[in-house]
């Protein structure tokens, strides 16, 4: 059985489409909506290519318990279950977040708690990490709360920063372990809304260090279901 699921998108929607193209996402994640807050999203191009329906919900100035209640009545009426932010820019309000508790995932580009909170978004985060001198960056997903960044980590994946890396360079590295790494945890999620169990945390493997910058997509995502695999054994 699949959890009915909405991916909330404010740009391009990469994330969004990894997710729908994931091959085994099916059996698990059921993605029914897309919702962004702005009209020229690319992720809505994304989903109507893929003919998954899609909704603009403006949240720019207006009340937050406007914005509350018209996307609670979009996602009952979807009987959504599961909210994926993936590149959405605004905070979901507080309503939306007690109707969902350990049911909405956000992807940061960084390890947070470092490097995250308001203003840390896009090239503001990798040129953070690169100015801190950190030698490990990757991507990590958390549930979502009421502030920007701080919820609890379901998942993180460590990727090297190199020597010479530009902000460019960086994000781009991240972004293809995001795609990798976020269907999976969608999928290790909604499994385990579907037994109406806690999903375990993912310890990541020292292996996923030896990324380079052409690394392998499928030894990395084996080596990912692997350790979503041990998760949801423990
Ligand atoms: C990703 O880097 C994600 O980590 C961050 O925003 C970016 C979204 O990219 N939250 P895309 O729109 O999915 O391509």
């Amino acid at each position: 059985m699949s959890v009915a699921v909405a991916v909330f998108a404010s740009g391009g929607g990469s994330n969004f489409q990894s997710i729908i193209d994931h091959p085994s996402s099916a059996d698990a994640v059921d993605v029914r909506l897309l919702i962004s807050d702005r009209p020229d999203a690319g992720a809505l191009d994304r989903a109507r290519t893929a003919g998954i329906a899609s909704r603009v919900i403006p949240a720019k100035g207006r009340p937050s318990e406007d914005v509350a209640n018209e996307t609670l009545a979009v996602l009952a009426e979807a009987e959504i279950r599961v909210l994926l932010l993936a590149g959405y820019l605004r905070l979901i309000p507080a309503e939306v977040i007690r109707a969902f508790p350990r049911r909405i995932l956000n992807i940061h580009p960084a390890l947070l708690p470092a490097f995250g909170g308001r203003g840390m978004w896009g090239h503001h985060v990798h040129e953070a990490v690169l100015s801190s001198g950190a030698t490990v960056s990757g991507p990590t997903i958390h549930y979502v709360d009421e502030e920007y960044d701080t919820g609890s980590i379901l998942a993180q994946w460590p990727v090297p920063v190199h020597k010479d890396d530009t902000p460019d360079t960086l994000a781009a590295r991240v972004l293809g372990v995001e795609h990798i790494l976020y269907p999976l945890a969608a999928q290790h999620l909604c499994r385990a809304v579907e037994k109406g169990i806690p999903a375990a945390r993912l310890s990541p493997a020292g292996a996923a260090f030896q990324i380079g910058s052409g690394f392998d997509a499928l030894a990395l995502e084996r080596e990912i279901s692997r350790s979503f695999a041990s998760a949801e054994a423990r």
